[in-house]
């Protein structure tokens, strides 16, 4: 089976190169980006992933041998059916607003006893180590699948982060006087092959953020919504921002309360 995925993997890579030569002569990019995307809907290779995760979940671990299933990702102990798509969210036993990644490594932590450090030593996944964290955001962003988002920012905390992530957002500063907002607000933009979307509006927002955690064809692998925040963090030519850290959720409500009401479907195949 893998050899398989890893023989359409060489195809798409090579469909990639085809694309990118042929663009101008045969339609828009886009149009080329959504064949390869039809050409991978049977075996998104996120889909292994995502079994990988949903094993994890339920097996047992860490010092206090405990597995996630008692976890309460905002929606109850063991609830995970449409969590992902209400988060991020205030906890109260946290007191502190949390996205997916920070609630899961909170769980690691509390339930399976795991220190913060071993929980988020492979937050990604490089080539031959694969990531836990990666394989079980996938599993609980998936579990979201066919719910809208809904993030109402109403809590007097998560409207806090709110304003900080949509301050963050447009605050123009590094080498190159980038916002985010430099390269995310016109619509029908585009670097490379990637059209990067107005993400101030529903229509951008939501067709970034309903399809992450997302299986990123250039990259082969999945990336978490942290992941593909802090590094566009670094193409803006900041300061990189340490995992989980309270700036980058900030962007995830912003992002999230933007993308309200767009449905989730997860995960999706990106450039
Ligand atoms: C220099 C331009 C640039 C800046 C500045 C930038 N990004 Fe991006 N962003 C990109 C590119 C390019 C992609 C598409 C991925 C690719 O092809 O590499 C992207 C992708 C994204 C996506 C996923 C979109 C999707 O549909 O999958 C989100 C969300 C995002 N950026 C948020 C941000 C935020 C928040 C900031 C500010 C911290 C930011 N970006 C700053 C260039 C930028």
């Amino acid at each position: 089976m893998m050899r398989t995925k890893m023989r359409l993997l060489a195809g798409v890579a090579l469909c990639l190169g085809l694309a990118a030569t042929q663009a101008g002569a045969e339609g828009k990019p886009s149009d080329e980006i959504s064949k390869y995307r039809e050409m991978l809907a049977d075996g998104n290779p996120a889909d292994l992933v995502e079994l990988r995760g949903e094993e994890l979940w339920k097996t047992a671990r860490g010092p206090k041998k405990a597995s996630l299933e008692k976890c309460d990702l905002g929606l109850g102990p063991g609830v995970v059916d449409g969590a992902y798509a209400q988060l991020p969210r205030y906890f109260k036993d946290s007191g502190k607003v949390m996205d997916a990644e920070s609630r899961l490594v909170h769980c690691m932590i509390t339930l399976q006893g795991f220190t913060k450090e071993e929980a988020i030593k492979q937050w990604f996944s490089k080539p031959g180590k694969d990531s836990d964290i990666e394989a079980l955001v996938t599993f609980i962003g998936a579990r979201s699948n066919g719910k809208p988002i809904h993030v109402p920012h109403k809590d007097p905390k998560e409207a806090a982060m709110y304003k900080t992530g949509e301050y963050i957002f447009y605050r123009r500063s590094g080498p190159q006087d980038f916002s985010c907002a430099t390269c995310h607000t016109s619509n029908g933009m585009r670097i490379r092959l990637q059209e990067l979307g107005n993400l101030t509006t529903r229509e951008g927002a939501g067709t970034a953020m309903k399809s992450f955690p997302a299986y990123r064809v250039s990259q082969g692998s999945v990336w978490t919504m942290q992941h593909r925040l802090i590094d566009c963090i670094r193409q803006a030519r900041w300061p990189e921002p340490e995992y989980l850290s309270d700036a980058v959720i900030a962007l995830e409500v912003y992002l999230q309360g933007n993308a309200s009401g767009t449905v989730m479907e997860t995960p999706g195949i990106k450039r």
